[in-house]
Parts: structure tokens; C-alpha cells; sequence
């Protein structure tokens, strides 16, 4: 800005563009600016305003911070009575709704004429934002419908409540806007919320609702800002100077003004379509990255919706059909351990059968003794049992209210359970480790590992193949794979004449696999499929990789001193190194063809790349980082310019609708893998992670943690 130009034309300016800016973001997601360009405008508006105190303006996009904070909250009237919605567990009771409202119409009005609007049904906070001549000028809870709590100062922390309307594009504003939404917190962003609030000593939140409901009812708004929530808008319940006639429009008009507003709802013509919608959203609910409990179905017409009118605080012209329960709660029967591929011993919960989101759970996770201890899990408690999309089931904690006294303290037992060894505890780890080398359960693991599709692919060879492999004493090491014969493998249940020869083809076919997966296959740990290729970038051959040294491994870009220890320490075992050597004799191929320092050929070049989701074995940094190395794109939103959404576990439902819309290609970590390997190999590859995820029943507990 020149010297002596008037800074309240810079601020409107700077105000107004980062309104649009939040716009693109929180309601469109498909921003058109870098978040360092997005940074360096609110930098200069807060350095402006900073400057100009008497310019600073409520509603100005930096005002989101939060304010000083209250004693208690104030009590605030709704304009309308805030009602709840009747529930429908099953079709039955979605198809009886119908026909009990199909006797209530207006004069002349059939079923037939009827048309439904579909919209999720979040679960998160009720609240009702309040905005005047366009200014947001409240914020407040349901409550309990009439009255609920003034959390203005919160709300206006979240950057998907527009602070003026319209944000774009530029319109008179409504005399007076009521809208309801929901808050929310991202489940993406809730476990990263929970895995820093556990670092921190401070509270964690059972599931996403808790953690945005108690983040919205903070007194104190600056923590409210440091949350991560967001918001959809649903409805608009009182207003002057607009007319919408349907709950269609009022959804239209609501994004028109700027508020984020479900892009999955849909507006449908006939009943039956109602009912296949209801049936795929149960489906797609392991998709999003937001919890919801159901779909709600409303009558369009506003006019007839009113018609209708309500039995009790449940309006007649709309019904939520309701998903089973993430959580359940049941009793701890026992605490079971079992025994990972690197010997680490893994508490689990042996639980009273109960149904949890629709299946039976009989085991869940716990993750370690500390944690069993920090969350007061005793054997004998009724617990409740959490599962969120495909992730395995887990223990969120006891209902200590219903305590009998006959509960008892866990703790890890001092011997491994599967061999007997004394087990040890690293100082500064968390986990118990069984460090006897010749335990068989380790070997299962290290076997069924070795043997895995993401590793050295011996086709046909599972779990199951791996128990009774060990159990028969014919592999005492991986390396044994190499040395069996037909007469072993002939009499063993389940195997004849030509499954025998197919495994041997297979184990024969593996010798040949490319240094990673010989790598990533012996189980160091620390080194997955992603480490494993940086390091065959830099060695060309299991004998180099052994004689390296702690400081050569670390001046690796992307190697830490824990891998780079771990690597040290694997190799300078003497039975590793007589492993190696094993597998050597066998003919197991042990160098990289290509040249050392040879350029990474362009395998992706020309090809864009979204990534959503987490990884199964890799951060999203470590993916974009790879996709870059071999001449791909990587960008932040999904547009028709996309080739491949890379999809992880618990996807953004924005990108994955989006990407479904457009019909842009999805893809797996496992696929990419594939794709990058093909153009240098044959073959194709996935990660173990994703492979267990994907054939995990719920109610199987890994025997490792891989
Ligand atoms: S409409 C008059 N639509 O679910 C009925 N409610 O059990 C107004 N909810 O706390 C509610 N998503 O706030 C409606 N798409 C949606 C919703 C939704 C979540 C909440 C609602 C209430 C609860 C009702």
C-alpha cells in the first residue's frame, strides 16, 4: 500500500477477499489460493488493523480468535421452538411414516405429488446461528428447544460460519436470517485432536460428538478457536426479507449466501428412491470424514410440512432413519495378550458378544498396559465398545458407575503367553516385548509377513499357512520357505498333489521380487515398503545395506536416527546375518538391477494426484513425496484436472463425492505402489495394512501389530 492511501480501503479490500477465500474453502472446497497466499493476506489485514485499532470491526475475518472468557453463559430464547425429529430404525418403520402422513395431507394431495429432500444426518451439536442486515450477530445452542446457551464468541471461532452474508456473490443481505446447523469436528482431524491431547496430559473425548459438543461449550472462546470444527447448514428457521417454499430452496439459498451446506443431499421425486438412499448412505458411512447417526428425510414443501405440523417436539413432515450405534456397551470378560511380529505383546479385550454399528463384537483392541491403566480398565467392568468405519473395534473406557468392587486390576503378564520366556520392558517404550528369538508366535507373524502380497507375494500363503507351517516345524525361519520339498509340504492337511506344486511355484516365483521387498520383507523394524525404496535408491544390494553405517543411514534424507539404530542393530545380529546368508544359498535375489544413482524413471509424469484419507503405510507427506519423485502431481483439491484420488481409511466425503462425480479414477496406496513398480517390474504389490484391514472380520483382533 502506498504511503498516505486511506488503510480502510486496503482493509475492506483484504476483508472482502478473505471472505471469499473462506468461501471457496469451507463451502465450496475447491480453494483458488495456496494457504501461504491465504496466510499472507490475514498478515496483512492483522498488521493493518494492528496499526488502526479504530478500523477493527466485529466481523472482521480476524476477529475469530476468540474473546476473554465468561463466568458463565448466558440463557437466549429461540425465535421458534428448536424440535427433534422422530426416529425410523428400520423400512418398516420409514415405510409407516408414510403411510401415516399420506392420511394427513392437504386437500387434493396424494403421496404421489409428493417429493422428498435427503440429507445426512450429522452428529455433532445443534446450533442456531443468528445474522441481521447480513452481520453474524448470534450464536447459541439447542438447548432444550426453547431456550438455549449464548456461545456467539465460539461460534464465531469456526471458520465456516461466515460472519457476513452474502459472501459471494455480492447480494443485499437478508433483514434477518435464523439457520440451524450442526458442529462438528472432522474425524480425520478428531484423531489428531485426541493424539495431541493425550501428549499433552490433557483430556481426550470418547468419539467426535463429545469432542465437538464440549469444544463449542468452552467459556473461554480462544480454546473453542484452537479446535478443530466445522459445520453444516440445514435449515433455515425464521427470517425477514426471503422467500423459500421448499426445504430445497432454503438449502440453495443457504449456500448461496454463503454457509456450508452438505453437498450429498439430494432431491428426489419418489418414495421408493427415499428407500435406496437410505440403504447406500449406511454404506457410504465408513466414507466420510464426518460421523452420522442416520438420513433425514423431509417433506419439500415447506407448505405442506407445515400442514402436517408436529406430535410432541417431532414435526410430522420429516423423519430420521437411523443407523445402528457406533458404540455399545458390555462387559470386560477378560484381557487377553498375544504376540507381534517384533515380539511385542498386545493386550486385547475379550468381551460379552455385543452388536456394535450393526455386527457382533467378541474382542477389541487395547493398546497397551499404560493405556488400560490410564483409562481405569478393569477385568469385570462394563465397558463401552467403539467401531468406526473399518477400523478394528477398540475399548474407549469403563462405566465406572456401575462397579460391583468385584472388578480386578490388569496387569502385563511377566512372561511371554505364547512361550513362556521372560518378556522386558525398553526403557521409554510402552510396550511389553517377548525377546526370546525362537518363540513360535513371533515366527507366525515374521512368516505370514514375509509371505504377504506387500512383500515377497508367495501367492496362496496366509495365515492360516503360516500357523500351521510353524506348527509342523518345517519353517524355523523365513528363509526355510526356500529349502522346502514336495514330500513336506504333501501330507499336510489341506494340501494334495497340485496345491503342493503351486506353492512351490510361488515360493520359487518370489526369489525374483526387486530389493524392497526383500528389504521391507525382513521385518526390521521401522522400515516399511516407503523406507525400504529410499534406501534401495542408495544401496543396490542387501550386502551394501548390511556393512552401512548409523551416520551414513542418517544422512539419508527421510531417515532418522530410529530407523537408521534399528537398521544397525538388525543387521548386526549374528543370526540375522546368518539369515541373510541363508537366503542367499537359496538363490533369493539380493541386488537392485538398475544402476546405483540411476534416475528414477518418470512413472507418473503427466499424472495429478489427490490424496484423501490416511495411509495404510504412509503419511500423506511420504505419498506426496514418492508420487513427486517419480514425476507426478500432488494438490490439495479434486477438479477435472485430477487423474487418480489416492484414497486412504476414513476419506474426506468432499474429495471422495467429488472425485465419484466426476468419475476420477480411486485408487489404494497398494494400487500406486503397483503402478510405480510395473513401469520398473512386473507384478503388484499392497501393504499389509490394507490387506488386514481389508479381510479383518470386525471381531478379529490382529494377532500383530504390524
Ligand atoms: S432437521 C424440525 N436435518 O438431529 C427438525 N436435523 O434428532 C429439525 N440433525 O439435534 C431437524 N442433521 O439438529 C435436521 N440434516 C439434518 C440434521 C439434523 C442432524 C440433528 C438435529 C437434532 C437431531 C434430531
Amino acid at each position: 500500500m502506498s504511503a498516505g492511501h486511506p488503510p480502510i480501503e486496503r482493509i475492506e479490500e483484504l476483508r472482502k477477499e478473505i471472505r471469499y477465500h473462506n468461501y471457496r474453502y469451507h463451502v465450496l472446497d475447491s480453494p483458488v489460493v495456496s494457504d501461504a497466499e491465504y496466510d499472507g493476506l490475514m498478515r496483512e489485514l492483522r498488521e493493518l488493523e494492528a496499526a488502526h485499532p479504530e478500523l477493527v470491526t466485529p466481523d472482521s475475518p480476524t476477529q475469530r480468535v476468540g474473546a476473554e472468557p465468561l463466568d458463565k453463559f448466558e440463557k437466549v430464547r429461540h425465535p421458534k421452538p428448536m424440535l427433534s425429529l422422530s426416529d425410523a430404525f428400520d423400512e418398516e418403520e420409514l415405510r409407516a411414516w408414510l403411510e401415516r402422513i399420506s392420511k394427513l395431507l392437504p386437500e387434493g394431495v396424494g403421496p404421489k405429488d409428493l417429493q422428498y429432500v435427503m440429507e445426512p444426518k450429522f452428529d455433532g451439536l445443534t446450533v442456531v446461528l443468528t445474522y441481521e442486515d447480513g452481520r453474524y450477530v448470534q450464536g447459541a445452542t439447542r438447548g432444550n428447544g426453547i431456550e438455549g446457551e449464548n456461545v456467539t464468541a465460539n461460534l464465531k471461532t469456526i471458520r465456516g460460519v461466515p460472519l457476513r452474508i452474502p459472501v459471494s456473490p455480492d447480494g443485499p443481505p437478508p433483514a434477518r436470517l435464523v439457520v440451524r446447523g450442526e458442529a462438528y469436528m472432522p474425524l480425520d482431524q478428531f484423531e489428531e485432536f485426541n493424539r495431541r491431547q493425550a501428549e499433552l496430559g490433557q483430556k481426550t473425548f470418547a468419539n467426535p460428538r463429545n469432542a465437538a459438543a464440549g469444544s463449542v461449550r468452552q467459556l473461554d472462546s480462544r480454546i473453542t478457536a484452537s479446535r478443530p470444527l466445522s459445520i453444516f447448514t440445514y435449515a433455515v428457521v425464521d427470517s425477514e426479507g426471503i422467500a423459500v417454499a421448499t426445504q430445497w430452496d432454503s438449502l440453495q439459498y443457504l449456500r448461496r449466501m454463503g454457509f456450508p451446506v452438505n453437498s450429498d443431499s439430494r432431491l428426489l421425486p419418489d418414495f421408493e428412491e427415499v428407500v435406496a438412499y437410505c440403504h447406500e448412505w449406511m454404506e457410504k458411512r465408513d466414507t466420510l470424514n464426518y460421523e452420522v447417526d442416520g438420513v433425514v428425510v423431509k417433506i419439500n414443501s415447506l407448505e405442506i410440512q407445515e400442514h402436517l405440523g408436529a406430535v410432541g417436539n417431532a414435526p410430522r413432515g420429516a423423519v430420521a432413519y437411523k443407523f445402528p450405534g457406533r458404540e455399545a456397551t458390555t462387559r470386560l470378560l477378560d484381557i487377553g495378550v498375544n504376540v507381534g511380529r517384533t515380539g511385542s505383546l498386545n493386550p486385547f479385550a475379550i468381551l460379552e458378544p455385543v452388536e456394535v454399528g450393526g455386527v457382533i463384537v467378541r474382542q477389541a483392541a487395547l493398546h497397551n498396559e499404560e493405556d488400560i491403566h490410564r483409562k481405569d480398565i478393569r477385568i469385570g467392568d462394563t465397558v463401552t465398545v467403539r467401531r468406526a468405519g473399518e477400523v478394528i473395534p477398540y475399548v474407549v473406557g469403563p462405566i465406572v458407575d456401575l462397579r460391583t468392587g468385584d472388578e480386578t486390576v490388569f496387569h502385563m503378564p511377566d512372561r511371554c503367553p505364547a512361550c513362556g520366556e521372560p518378556a522386558v520392558k525398553p526403557e521409554g517404550e510402552v510396550a511389553h516385548y517377548c525377546v526370546n528369538a525362537a518363540c513360535p508366535a513371533q515366527l507366525v507373524r515374521r512368516v505370514e509377513y514375509f509371505a504377504f502380497r506387500g512383500t515377497m507375494d508367495i501367492e496362496g500363503f496366509g495365515s492360516r499357512a503360516a500357523e500351521q507351517f510353524v506348527k509342523e516345524g518345517l519353517l524355523k525361519d523365513v528363509a526355510d520357505f526356500y529349502y522346502l520339498r514336495r514330500e513336506d509340504i504333501l501330507p499336510l492337511e489341506g494340501f494334495a498333489e497340485k496345491s503342493s506344486d503351486n506353492l512351490l511355484a510361488a515360493i520359487e516365483a518370489s526369489k525374483h521380487r526387486p530389493l524392497w521387498r526383500l528389504i521391507t520383507a525382513l521385518g526390521i523394524r521401522f522400515v516399511g515398503s516407503t523406507v525400504a525404496q529410499l534406501l534401495t535408491e542408495h544401496y543396490s544390494s542387501v550386502g551394501e545395506l548390511m556393512a552401512a553405517t548409523q551416520e551414513e543411514l542418517e544422512a539419508i534424507e527421510g531417515l532418522g536416527p530410529h530407523t537408521a539404530g534399528s537398521i544397525v542393530e538388525w543387521f548386526g545380529r549374528e543370526r540375522h546375518r546368518g539369515l541373510i546368508e541363508k537366503l542367499r544359498r537359496a538363490g533369493v535375489r539380493m541386488e537392485e538391477r538398475e544402476e546405483v544413482g540411476e534416475e528414477i524413471p518418470p512413472t507418473l509424469a503427466g499424472l495429478t494426484f489427490v490424496i484423501t484419507g490416511t495411509l495404510p503405510s504412509m503419511s500423506r507427506d511420504e505419498a506426496t513425496a514418492l508420487i513427486e519423485r517419480h514425476g507426478g502431481k500432488v494438490t490439495g483439491s479434486v477438479s477435472s484436472k485430477t487423474d487418480y484420488l489416492l484414497v486412504g481409511e476414513a476419506p474426506g466425503g468432499t474429495k471422495y463425492n467429488k472425485a465419484r462425480e466426476l468419475g476420477v479414477s480411486m485408487i489404494g496406496e497398494a494400487e500406486l505402489l503397483g503402478m510405480i513398480e510395473r513401469a520398473r517390474e512386473h507384478g503388484s504389490t499392497e501393504s499389509m495394512e490394507s490387506r488386514k484391514l481389508r479381510d479383518s472380520a470386525p471381531s478379529v483382533i490382529p494377532c500383530s501389530k504390524l
